[in-house]
């Protein structure tokens, strides 16, 4: 997904800039470029490809300045290319623009610039934006950036730099994230706080239909139609070492190892031993309001949506409230019946992912109260929700989710016992279940600490071209997860089934070449799926078992089995995952992939 990084202030701004764009490099992107201000014009250097790319180029030709703005590109308009890479220039190459998001009335707008007389060097819609700006240019740019933005429609995050007024920087939102970093004689723009945290904590958020000013002392937010707002600066906790590999080869694994921790974080001062019940100071949503629910609606995409088919079954099992789970993308456009004894969890790594922002805000407008499950602090599904609970799983830069999947059940376990204790689970239950939940950090610890068995089994079976997950209950959505992380980052066709639905279909499909992942736990599915795993071993499949420690059925029939630790079985999908999310990791690598950056995903899709 693109990425945007301004700077203003007096140090030399190319290092910087260039900098910001590496540490956003973990959304994923196909060109990079970067415009400065250099004596009285703007230079302007784009390439296709990686930001090392742009640093190679800036090596032989470098550009000076302590103004500029900079921008990773993922396509949207036109292909991945030089000329469609950002800034893009007007004509004169007076004004430069990068721009997150997408112009949904660019191709009027094209045509009515094309006829007024202007010429267009690429395919981009944003390149519109440059000349429109362009065309409102009087002796103000934050006013022509405002005539062009009235006259647009769509989701932007936009930074504008013009030689005419060398010292500043106008930046505008709607629908595409942009924070300001607040320096000393300095400032920043950017898509992402990440961007600019090696050279300020303190950030502005800004929200939809907001612009923002800047030079290297001052900053003025005010609304589109430009009238003031007054907002403090919020300080960020976390370290910019906590967005480093610490060690590990890849971000992916670092994330995977994060687990004991981060699945600590969640739930720490959020359970009460002695009562069984739980405590989420964000849900702003009065107790008998959560008492009267007649419906739960989840909805989010990807992982964050295999995580809320895990909270599904919880809050029926605990609270026996019907609950309804949905892909954001479905969910918006199919006019649900909502009401408003109905509460949407919105499920989100990133709080970005323009799909599940948008099913918000269609359960908002049909009565619903939103309850957002985010990780990004000052996120947009964070900040637009009647109330919140932030996994606090810290940045996960891997674009394939690991540490996000598994803060996010953890919160779902604690959504879930918080409702369950209103109504029908008993104090022992509730006791019960933060007992064990407390014991899964070390659990996860414990099979991180056999991560080798796992990178064995890979090494036998990455150049295999199909794979089948099968678990049931709450396995069920571990083996979509399993398949999905495999497809992400390796490339290989994978496929998650409800075991006993292979039956169905996908029998037909067994054979020596088809390596079979079952879960096959000691939980209340467990003989109906030792049946299924001899449906696939008198068929020759190849089966690759996760089991329960003790268990000396499952070894009978698999050709391997990795042992977990048992637990009670909501919480199996805590330790389930985590085997499967090193296998994707270690067949990834086997196949030399690019794991924390594989082809065509990013990290935060902020377009449909
Ligand atoms: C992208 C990412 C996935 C993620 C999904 C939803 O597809 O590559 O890893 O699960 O978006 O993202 P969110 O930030 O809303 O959880």
């Amino acid at each position: 997904m693109c990425g945007i990084i301004a700077y203003i202030g007096d140090r030399d701004a190319c290092p910087i800039l260039v900098e910001g764009l590496r540490r956003l490099e973990y959304r994923g992107y196909d060109s990079a470029g970067i415009t400065m201000q250099q004596g009285d014009e703007l230079a302007t250097i784009k390439v296709a490809g990686k930001i090392s790319e742009l640093a190679r180029t800036l090596k032989s030709t470098p550009l000076e300045g302590t103004c500029g703005i900079a921008h990773t590109r993922w396509a949207t308009h036109g292909a991945p290319s030089q000329i469609n890479a950002h800034p893009h220039l007007d004509t004169p190459e007076t004004i430069a623009i990068v721009h997150n998001g997408i112009i949904e009335n660019f191709y009027t707008l094209k045509k009515w610039l094309i006829g007024e007389g202007f010429e267009f060097r690429s395919d981009s819609d944003t390149e519109v934006l440059a000349h429109l700006i362009h065309y409102f240019y009087k002796n103000s740019l934050e006013d022509a950036v405002q005539k062009a933005l009235l006259e647009v429609s769509g989701t932007y995050g936009i930074a504008v730099m013009s030689s005419l007024e060398p010292r500043k920087i106008v930046g505008a939102r709607n629908g595409s994230p942009l924070v300001v970093g607040v320096g000393e004689g300095e400032n920043f723009i950017a898509s992402d706080v990440t961007a600019i945290l090696d050279h300020t904590r303190q950030i502005i958020y800004l929200d939809d239909r907001e612009m923002v000013v800047v030079d290297a002392d001052n900053i003025e937010v005010t609304t589109l139609e430009r009238k003031r707002v007054h907002r403090k600066p919020e300080e960020i906790l976390w370290s910019a070492e906590a967005v480093q590999k610490g060690g590990f080869p890849h971000y992916m694994m670092k994330e995977i190892f994060e687990q004991p921790r981060t699945i600590r974080d969640s739930f720490s001062g959020r359970v009460i031993d002695e009562t069984g019940k739980a405590h989420l100071g964000g849900l702003n949503i009065p107790m008998e309001n959560l008492q009267d629910l007649s419906r739960v609606i989840i909805t989010g995409c990807g992982t964050s949506w295999h995580a809320g088919l895990i909270g599904e079954y919880m809050i029926e099992e605990f609270a026996r409230i019907p609950v309804e789970v949905e892909y954001a993308s479905e969910f918006r456009y199919r006019r649900p019946v909502i009401d408003h004894n109905n509460l949407a969890v919105v499920i989100s790594q990133s709080g970005e992912t323009a799909d599940t922002l948008a099913a918000m805000r269609e359960a908002q407008k049909g009565g619903a109260r939103a309850l957002g499950i985010c990780n990004v602090v000052g996120s947009t599904i964070a900040r637009e929700s009647d109330g919140g609970i932030y996994t606090h799983a810290g940045p996960e830069i891997g674009v394939a989710s690991t540490k996000a999947f598994t803060s996010q059940v953890t919160v779902l376990t604690i959504l879930s016992l918080l409702l369950g204790r209103l109504s029908h689970l008993s104090e022992a239950e509730g006791r019960r279940i933060i007992r064990a939940l407390k014991r899964i950090p070390d659990q996860v610890q414990s099979i991180l600490d056999r991560a080798h068995e796992i990178e064995k089994i890979a090494k036998l079976y990455y150049k295999h071209n199909n794979f089948l997950y099968l678990g049931r209950g709450y396995n069920f959505p571990v083996a979509l997860e399993g398949a999905l992380k495999l497809k992400e980052i390796s490339y290989i066709h994978a496929e998650g089934y409800p075991a006993a639905e292979m039956k169905h279909g996908p029998i037909a499909l067994i054979d020596r070449n088809m390596p079979v992942v079952f879960i096959a736990l000691r939980d209340s599915a467990f003989e109906k799926v030792i049946n299924n795993i001899q449906q696939v071993e008198s068929r020759n499949g190849r089966i690759i078992a996760l089991a329960t420690e003790g268990d000396d059925v499952v070894a009978q029939w698999a050709e391997h089995v990795f042992y977990l630790p048992a637990t009670i079985e909501p919480l199996t999908p805590l330790l389930s995952v985590v085997p499967l999310q090193l296998l994707a990791y270690y067949i990834a690598v086997e196949r030399g992939c690019d794991v924390d950056q594989p082809r065509n995903l990013a990290k935060s899709v902020t377009v449909e």
